[in-house]
């Protein structure tokens, strides 16, 4: 198999010269001496061969100091424009320059298989076609500021219940048709960097499969970066390096980093979440890895290059791909932006993903706000902004917004703000280490839900603003909202019939009250400039742009509900027998209403399809007429339904082909152009490979999944 990158003279050069440890040391991480990097890899100076930081996303560049905190990925993908995946993914770049910082650990990519997934919120869609948009629009704005992206897990971590051992139990062509396609558009994208998940797939740990890494990614899509394991997810060392892991992260064992950090005696302080020796068996709970795991390819790849266990071509491989990437972005010849964090343009990008990502879910015409109107503002957690989920991912913004102050400085009539409700501590990655949900926990604050009531009672409008939960490491146990909130919506629902509620979630959740109040706004982890962004949407200022880029429904609606083996798993195998039909693929399937569908969104305008047509292989074309007296934001969807496939085999009735967004202005029209992706008109044949049937396809353009406006066909 020959899988090895081309190289310049430069490094064909260096490797030349390196000495076998020099080698050895490049294909592994080390303490970072500035102690700011989520993971470090040395340079080596006689040959002047630079240093690499890596720093973690997908929500903000995370090190020790600020940054700005960017709305969840599920928020990005919620807006159904890339172009702001772009936009973000070189904001967050020129911020991790001017962090001193050369790759981030994003975006992060893995499909939305299962509601629970407790990192639902730093991916972006149940859908394939979706997901790839937006991670090659984050990877190639990453890449145009010349840091390194690095999509993630690669592949099939779609729980992070047992994480570091399920073997996710999927045929090849469910993993060619939904969960490689993403990985794959973000390596077309130019990623230079590529991190392998946790689990096993059909048995084989991902940083180890050699068939997905080298065949796959190495060899079909001629992935030209480097390939580093998560944090102590590698178990080997000449299978890994053999199987095509390039470098294997952390590179340190916690006692050493602890040491580094000068807390090595953490033992005697009483707290063992940083306790070096009990830390360890405590650390290695369900859904992290062992982090004995992280020694694999110092010493012991330079014996195995010696033994010849593994070839020196592949350790040459594994130091080119590294010295690649940093040549690429200008590393060797110090060539690259300065970068910035915090700056107006950063501010604004986050509320605009935060607005444009904002889904109104229903409205009986409560909203937009009167700019007069008095507000009750009632919510546990109304005082603060929801800057993400807990975990790897957790970003600290310069500044934020709260609803509070978002509100009070846009409102003109009164604003009464009551809790109602003990305030929600969201779950905390070191809660899912002590195997806590930790959600319903709340302080002892004096909080009363009859002065919450009586606000609402005697406000025109009371907007309430309630959240769920999640966090890296655990599952949501389930789909509803933390603590109470449930029952303080209705009783304030009951007090006024103009209640507006905003709900703050990391994935779907259950809305049980939703027939009972006026409008719901589904807002995400909005980030940083959650309250400018929510008044900016409640009062009408920006159209609600979002749609849903996964499904709502009750949680026995799922397809892994209520059956062990799919989800979490049986003896550490979760068996994805749902096959292609995932999200709305199987509510459609089986003929089951959502909640509300895929693609959902509603707008304060008012949108008329035109008749759609169709030109050239398969670029459908549609008007698309805002009948309204307002300024709107129309997301146009194109879903595809195949002609039966041979041998009965089984097709998805209808797969998202196609979307865009449009701004249309008050009474004007637009003529809206979708390319379809060619691969949703066809079907991965374990033989033939990408394969698409003779016979009619028909192509349905709408505002949903559920909501198709119009039809054309397509003969192949
Ligand atoms: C996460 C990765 C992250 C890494 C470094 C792991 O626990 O799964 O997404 O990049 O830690 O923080």
């Amino acid at each position: 198999m020959d899988d090895a990158t081309e190289r310049s003279e430069r490094i064909a050069d260096l490797l030349d010269r390196l000495t076998l440890e020099e080698k050895v040391s490049l294909t592994h991480g080390a303490v970072d001496p500035a102690g700011n990097a989520t993971g470090y890899v040395p340079g080596v100076d006689r040959l002047g061969i630079p240093e690499l930081r890596l720093a973690d996303g997908p929500l903000g560049v995370r090190t020790e100091d600020p940054a700005t905190a960017f709305p969840a990925s599920i928020s990005l993908a919620a807006t159904f424009d890339p172009d702001l995946a772009r936009e973000q993914g070189r904001a967050m770049a020129r911020e991790a320059l001017a962090r001193d910082q050369d790759v981030l650990l994003a975006p992060g990519l893995n499909l939305i298989r299962v509601p629970h997934n407790g990192r639902n919120f730093e991916y972006y869609s149940e859908d394939p076609v979706v997901s790839g948009r937006f991670a090659a629009g984050v990877v190639s704005g990453i890449h145009d500021e010349d840091v390194i992206a690095t999509p993630k897990h690669f592949v099939a971590n779609n729980q992070e219940s047992h994480r570091a051992e399920v073997s996710a139990e999927v045929d090849e062509r469910v993993l060619r048709e939904l969960y490689l396609p993403a990985f794959r558009d973000a390596v077309a994208a130019g990623a230079g960097a590529l991190m392998t998940a946790y689990n096993r797939i059909n048995g084989t740990y991902a940083s180890e499969h050699e068939r997905l890494l080298r065949e796959v990614l190495k060899g079909e899509w001629d992935f030209d970066g480097v390939v580093m394991s998560d944090w102590f997810g590698t178990q080997f060392t000449a299978d890994t390096a053999n199987g095509g892991l390039d470098l294997q992260m952390p590179g340190v064992r916690p006692d050493e980093q602890l040491e580094s950090d000068g807390t090595a005696d953490a033992e005697d302080d009483g707290d063992d979440s940083a306790d070096t020796s009990d830390g360890v068996a405590e650390r290695f709970a369900d859904g992290l890895p062992d982090p004995e795991r992280g020694d694999y390819f110092s010493d012991a790849l330079q014996s195995a290059v010696e033994s010849g266990e593994v070839p020196e071509e592949r350790l040459d491989d594994m130091v080119a791909r590294l010295l690649g990437q940093a040549e690429r972005v200008g590393l060797f010849d110090g060539d690259r932006g300065e970068g910035a964090v915090d700056t107006p343009d950063h501010r604004d990008l986050a509320e605009r993903i935060a607005v444009n990502g904002t889904v109104l879910l229903e409205n009986d015409g409560v909203l937009p706000l009167a700019d007069d109107a008095d507000v009750a503002l009632i919510g546990p957690n109304v005082d603060e902004a929801i800057t993400g989920g807990g975990g790897s991912s957790e970003t600290e913004p310069v500044v934020s917004t709260s609803p509070v102050e978002g509100v009070e400085a846009r409102a003109e009539g009164a604003v009464t703000v009551e809790r109602g409700h003990e305030r929600i501590v969201p779950v905390t990655l070191l809660d899912a280490i002590h195997g806590d949900q930790g959600d319903d926990e709340a302080d002892d604050e004096d909080v009363d839900r009859d002065a919450a009531v009586a606000a609402a009672a005697d406000a025109d409008v009371a907007v309430v603003f309630v959240r769920d939960t999640a966090t890296e490491a655990a599952d949501r146990g389930d789909l509803r909202l933390a603590g109470e909130q449930d029952d303080l919506v209705e009783a304030v629902a009951a007090a006024n019939d103009r209640t507006v509620v905003v709900v703050g979630s990391s994935g779907p959740v259950e809305l049980p009250w939703r027939e009972d109040v006026a409008a719901v706004l589904q807002t995400w982890y909005p980030g940083q400039a959650h309250g400018d962004a929510a008044a900016a949407v409640l009062y009408g200022d920006a159209d609600p742009g979002g749609r849903l880029p996964v499904t709502f429904a009750p949680e026995p609606d799922y397809p892994t509900a209520g059956d062990e083996r799919r989800y979490p798993g049986v003896d550490y195998e979760a068996h994805y027998d749902e096959g292609l039909l995932v999200g709305y693929r199987h509510f459609d399937a089986a003929g089951v209403d959502p909640t509300y569908p895929f693609g959902h969104g509603d707008s304060y305008a008012e949108f008329r399809y035109g008749d759609a047509e169709v030109t050239g292989d398969r670029t459908v074309h549609v008007d698309v007429e805002n009948a309204s007296d307002r300024d709107g934001r129309e997301v146009v969807q194109a879903y595809v339904a195949a002609p039966e496939a041979p041998d009965d085999l089984e097709r998805p009735p209808r797969e998202l082909a196609g979307f865009a967004a449009v701004e249309v202005p008050a009474g004007e029209s637009r003529t809206v152009e979708l390319t379809l992706d060619e691969r949703a008109l066809g079907r991965y044949d374990a033989d033939e490979g990408w394969t698409v049937d003779d016979g009619e396809f028909t192509v349905h353009v709408g505002r949903s999944s559920r909501d198709l406006r119009d039809s054309v066909t397509i003969e192949r």
